[in-house]
């Protein structure tokens, strides 16, 4: 295995970069870097003049392993696009990637305090420089709030139930074991099949996940040239619901004439074939969506 694999095995690989790379000479923007397996496969698709930023907020993605002159790192939130692109003096794109959610590397790291398979402090953070660590954000909540995120983001049945014994266990050092206790008062035998949602929906709600890829969307909307491709692998039904919006709902509708204006048409939308997620249990739930700018 390369350090990128072992880092993070990049899903969908072949297909989202064969959907992105409209042009090898185009400028394209990796918008999730983590171990760089995108990024990689992008760069051997350019030619010589093509040219790759990529953005992750995580400060710990092994980015000067590559190295390439068509090759750019920028650190920072996606959401953030159009001023990270325009320090470098970008106003237009030819593709963009995004591959949401987490990298093995955060979830396999103890210290990150990611997995309720390993004991350590409640964290949940992409980037550890910025917001809350979890076990602040929790303490900060009203239950019926939470109960609404635990519901929202991670499909939870019992949320009020639930929330309400995260609330009383809660303490300045709150642990990953903890909180999968908290699971277990209430799922009894039931509680593993519910610990993934239970920590992806902690970890949305503290990354402020779904409102960073509604402005990168936006973003990436007025950023690709047309006819350019917006490719995004969804983990989740929340990233789902904002890219269907997205070509699904008309830009316009003419009020005398009806007519509807699209800004994005849907091209393809794939999900793993079985020996990818048998190979790769992680990629389960991706979906793969191609839009393209019209
Ligand atoms: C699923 S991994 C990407 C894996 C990558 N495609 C590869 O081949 O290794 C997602 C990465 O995106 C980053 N990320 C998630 N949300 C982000 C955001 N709003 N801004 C910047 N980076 C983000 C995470 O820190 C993580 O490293």
């Amino acid at each position: 295995m390369t350090v990128a694999q072992v880092y993070h095995i990049p899903v969908l690989l072949r297909e989202s970069v064969e959907a992105l790379v409209t042009d090898p000479s185009g400028i394209y923007v990796d918008a999730t870097f983590g171990g760089g397996g995108h990024s990689r496969a992008i760069l051997a698709s350019l030619t010589a003049s093509g040219r790759l930023l990529a953005i992750d907020q995580d400060p710990e993605v092994p980015a000067q392993a590559i190295q390439d002159s068509r090759f750019t790192f920028l650190r920072g939130n996606f959401r953030d696009l159009p001023y990270l692109l325009r320090q470098y003096g970008i106003e237009k794109l030819t593709g963009i990637l995004a591959d949401l959610g987490v990298s093995s590397h955060q979830i396999d790291t103890p210290e990150r305090g990611f997995s309720f398979k390993r004991e350590a402090l409640l964290d949940l953070r992409m980037n550890p420089q910025e917001g809350l660590p979890a076990r602040v954000w929790i303490a900060q909540q009203e239950e019926e709030t939470l109960a609404d995120i635990l519901r929202m983001y991670g499909d939870l049945p019992k949320s009020r139930r639930l929330a309400r014994a995260i609330l009383q266990a809660t303490h300045p050092a709150f642990t990953t074991t903890e909180l999968a206790d908290c699971a277990r008062r209430v799922y009894g035998r039931e509680a593993d099949k519910y610990l993934p949602q239970l920590f992806q929906a902690i970890r949305i709600a503290v990354n402020e996940e779904l409102s960073a890829l509604e402005s990168f969307l936006t973003a990436a909307e007025s950023l690709l040239m047309p006819k350019g491709h917006l490719v995004v692998l969804t983990y989740h039904s929340g990233e789902v619901r904002q890219v269907k919006k997205r070509y699904q709902h008309p830009a316009h509708q003419d009020p005398i004439t009806g007519q509807k204006t699209y800004n994005w048409r849907l091209v393809r939308r794939c999900l793993p074939a079985p020996v990818e997620v048998q190979q790769n249990p992680r990629s389960r739930s991706a979906q793969l969506w191609v839009l393209e700018k019209l």
